[in-house]
């Protein structure tokens, strides 16, 4: 006989995202694009193989932009919101969630920033079998200071957690942001208040409970800025087919338009003709790209509109940014969503541009549009 199990998960999406400033001051962090797909996407497809019944986000800092471009629905999965009206942290939105995640056996949490692949029915069955009050899945770094580390003793159990060690450990295995929880966990949690998860709860855990690490071995990002924002664009373009550009539905490539693999097109997208795009590049949903345009190593967000003969080197382009003819942009420059740049602009390495600017002049120094 099958055993029917109740899953849900919340995923943690709140927070201001200050590292990815300013594209996160106009987009939460669970939309901006990896490789051609949100964040959420690739959170989710940890979901999709398993019967979730519901995913709640816990969410307050631009809560509408993502209730209007998700729904609530995703294929087979139910997406509800919890909104918190001030930031709970990392352990207060699942409190405030309590009512929805007690009537389940376990659940998940997720940090929104993280992307990894996780064998869930492995890390489900490790959780049971050690009795875990919550198992908390683990990667291995070099340098642990800006993550929560654990040691851990020979049976995987956490004896220490120490969120962001000034002193030096001598563990390298960090935690990756996804915790499975029996939900008694939650009587460990305070009401109505910020809560460190990190900070107050799990070294409680490890003292009083069982508090059990589960070790990841796949790739794994914490993408909450921008250099590891970049790296994980990269890596995962470069993963994909070294031969021939990796083309969505309904992609409008002119005949004499030039792909340069690796690279990544998503769906409704038009490059003109003359244009030679590639390598280490994405052009995300809907944008559009004229004639004799050259974008090398650039990560383009959706409904961008380019003009003709400009120039994208190693750059990052926010979502509905229109750009014109002739432009041209050096290398590590941020340009965020809905920004507007004229025809003949040129623009300098590293500037970053504030959404909604509209550049009539060119910038010949790095730093900040506002
Ligand atoms: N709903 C809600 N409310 N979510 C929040 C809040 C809040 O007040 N504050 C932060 N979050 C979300 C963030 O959006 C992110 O998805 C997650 O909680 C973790 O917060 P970060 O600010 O990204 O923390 P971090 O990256 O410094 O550290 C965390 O992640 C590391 C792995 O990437 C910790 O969990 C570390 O222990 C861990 O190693
Ligand atoms: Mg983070």
């Amino acid at each position: 006989m099958l055993e029917e199990i109740k899953i849900k998960a919340l995923i943690l999406a709140g927070g201001y995202g200050t590292r990815l400033r300013p594209l996160s001051c106009t987009r939460p962090k669970l939309l901006f694009p990896v490789a051609g797909k949100t964040m959420l996407e690739w959170i989710l497809n940890i979901f999709y193989r398993e019967d979730f019944d519901e995913v709640i986000l816990a969410v307050n800092h631009l809560a509408d932009i993502l209730k209007k471009r998700v729904g609530n629905k995703i294929d087979n999965i139910n997406i509800n919101y919890s909104l918190e009206p001030e930031p709970l942290g990392t352990g207060g939105p699942i409190k405030k969630a309590e009512d929805r995640l007690k009537d389940v056996d376990n659940f998940l949490i997720a940090n929104g920033d993280i992307l990894t692949t996780l064998n869930f029915k492995r890390m489900l069955e490790s959780h049971t079998k050690k009795e875990a009050i919550a198992t908390v899945a683990l990667h291995e770094v070099s340098d642990p200071s800006r993550y929560g580390v654990v040691e851990l003793d020979k049976e995987i159990r956490i004896k220490k957690f120490v969120e962001k060690p000034k002193e030096k450990l001598t563990s390298k295995w960090i935690n990756a942001g996804i915790y499975l929880m029996r939900a008694d966990v939650l009587k460990y949690i305070p009401s109505n208040r910020k809560v460190s998860l990190e900070k107050e709860i799990f070294p409680i855990l490890s003292e009083k409970e069982k508090l059990y690490g589960f070790k990841l071995d796949g790739p794994w990002y914490d993408v909450g800025n921008f250099d590891t924002f970049r790296k994980a664009n990269y890596d995962i373009i470069k993963r994909g087919p070294k031969q021939k550009p990796l083309l969505y539905k309904n992609a409008n490539i002119e005949d004499r338009a030039k792909l340069k693999p690796p690279i990544i097109i998503r769906e409704n997208v038009k490059i003109g003709n003359f244009s030679i795009i590639g390598p280490n590049s994405v052009i995300c949903q809907n944008s559009q790209i004229g004639n004799k345009t050259v974008i090398k190593d650039s990560i383009i967000f959706e409904n961008v509109t380019i003009g003709e003969s400009a120039l994208i080197e190693g750059t990052i382009i926010g979502g509905n940014v229109e750009i014109g003819d002739s432009v041209k942009i050096g290398r590590n420059c941020i340009i965020s969503d809905y920004v507007n740049i004229r025809d003949n602009i040129k623009i300098s390495k590293g500037v970053i541009v504030h959404p909604y600017k509209e550049l009539e002049n060119d910038v010949k120094n790095s730093g900040h549009v506002l």
